[in-house]
């Protein structure tokens, strides 16, 4: 059995609690049989500017650069909010982003049936919701240059961020879209801002390209970004794959995220190219939600995203489908026996905490196995 080689990256806040539920996980696998990892774990964040004054460092990079795959909790917090801009435990997660050049972030909004209630949409809407959002993830305002504060003489600041996209980045992110659209309902919609941004016109032209020249069994639809975001709160089941930029991207998958009932439901790749030599795909695995340092430490937090996101690492990166199904069904299976923690919590349901939705999720797998 091929061994695979794990760097777990905890983080802030309620990272290492929800990470904790993933180790548990991950030993299940490993006694059972099912699939066998080699596991490292290392700082990021504001964790790692604690310890080392950076908020990843070269150590935990190069870890980085050997795994098969990183688990990444979360990053940030009140706690850092006065570091210095450089270092804030933000640039951590976006330097292995860039790094790694994990250009295709996979956002999936699923919404399960027992959850529907859940959503501040009405029932009827996202029942059975399943969306793809496809963000690209190392270009674009979050790391265009210029990106200053400066001082003006008139005793006036002047910020600036800097939208950049080359035809390259879109092509490539495009062509992930459509080839996952292939696999799913074969539907996608683009969306960007053509009709005030440069970068939305060039985005729009080249998606429309790389339609045109291999895709054309797939549909293609363009949207603007803003009424994409009215679509996806008044008919979100219209969607397949939406792809889109890496601020929209943002924007747009904390949208999706909430009709599926909670942040805490969802995980998410972001994959790299595919390097020549090893065949291998650089990735990471992350939650959607963020270190919510307002519930961090307490045992609240819902594991499931973190869970969910081990359950795609053994899909995307390691070929471990029967491990991801195992995984996921648990979820499931978990949810529709009224297991609950608190952010999904309804009247006449079983709440725990995020040790006791673990307990759920491995004696889930035990009956199953
Ligand atoms: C996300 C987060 C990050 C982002 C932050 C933590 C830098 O919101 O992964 O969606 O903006 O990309
Ligand atoms: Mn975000």
């Amino acid at each position: 059995m091929a061994t695979h080689k794990l760097l777990l990256l905890p983080g802030d806040g309620i990272g290492p609690e929800v990470m904790a539920e993933v180790k548990r996980v991950i030993d299940w696998l490993d006694r059972r049989g099912v699939a066998s990892f080699a596991i490292e774990e290392d700082l990021v964040g504001g964790a790692a500017y604690d310890s080392c004054g950076l908020p990843i460092s070269e150590e935990a990079m190069a870890k980085a650069f050997a795994a098969d795959a990183i688990l990444l909790g979360a990053v940030g917090g009140a706690k850092w909010a006065h570091v210095n801009y450089e270092v804030r435990p933000e640039a951590g997660l976006l330097r292995l982003r860039k790094d790694l050049q994990l250009f295709a972030n996979l956002r999936p909004a699923v919404c399960y049936p027992a959850l529907a209630d859940a959503s501040s949409l009405k029932r009827e809407l996202v029942e059975g919701l399943d969306v793809l959002i496809v963000r690209e993830l190392t270009g674009g305002v979050y790391f265009g240059e210029p990106k200053t504060i400066t001082d003006l003489s008139d005793g006036q600041k002047r910020a600036i961020d800097t939208q950049i996209y080359e035809s390259y980045e879109i092509e490539r992110i495009a062509r992930v879209a459509f080839e996952l659209a292939r696999t799913r309902r074969n539907k996608v919609v683009s969306t960007e801002k053509h009709n005030v941004m440069k970068t939305g016109l060039l985005w729009k032209q080249v998606v429309s390209e790389v339609h045109g020249s291999s895709f054309e069994d797939v549909a293609l639809e363009h949207q603007l970004a803003d009424s994409c975001g009215m679509q996806l709160v008044r008919a979100p089941k219209q969607f397949d794959v939406i792809v889109t930029d890496n601020l929209f991207g943002d924007i747009l998958s904390d949208v999706a995220a909430m009709l599926t009932g909670s942040l805490g439901m969802l995980p998410s790749a972001s994959l790299g190219g595919v390097e020549e030599v090893s065949g291998r795909r650089r990735a990471l695995y992350e939650p959607v939600h963020g270190a919510a340092p307002d519930i961090a430490g307490k045992g609240l937090a819902n594991p499931i995203a973190m869970v969910g996101s081990l359950a795609m690492a053994l899909r995307y990166s390691f070929g471990e489908l029967e491990a991801a199904d195992r995984i996921e069904a648990a979820i499931a299976g978990v949810l529709a026996g009224g297991v609950r923690t608190a952010d999904i919590y309804s009247e006449g349901k079983t709440r725990v905490g995020t040790a006791g939705m673990g307990d759920a999720i491995l004696a889930e797998l035990d009956k199953a196995a």
